[in-house]
């Protein structure tokens, strides 16, 4: 049943990716000071504490968002959001680098 659950959303992220994302995935082991939580270093190489089951949009300067989820083992998947090669109208989508995700894809 868990195992279940677990596909069904690799399916809807696969889904939404190939509608109007590009979604990347990272293994993450877990961090004894920050508990049931995605630790990784932002493009600034600042480090990035995500809670599990909440999104933080990159800082100002970069176009995408990052989701911390549980993985097997223990570990944790942080997910990767960008706006990908969207065609709206006919014109492909350029990055806002002014504002956060998901704000900048409009741009
Ligand atoms: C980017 O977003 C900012 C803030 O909303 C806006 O002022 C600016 O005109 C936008 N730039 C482009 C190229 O759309």
């Amino acid at each position: 049943m868990k195992l279940n659950i677990h596909l069904m959303f690799l399916l809807l992220v696969t889904i939404i990716g190939v509608c109007n994302a590009a979604v990347a995935f990272e293994i993450l082991y877990p961090d004894p000071d920050h508990p049931n939580s995605c630790v990784t270093l932002d493009s600034k190489r600042k480090s990035l504490i995500i809670p599990v089951g909440e999104k933080r949009p990159a800082p100002l300067g970069s176009c995408y968002e990052l989701e911390c989820n549980k993985a097997e083992g223990g570990n944790f998947n942080l997910v990767k959001t960008t706006c990908g090669k969207a065609v709206i109208n006919g014109k492909v989508v350029e990055e806002n680098k002014s504002v956060l995700y998901p704000q900048c894809c409009q741009g």
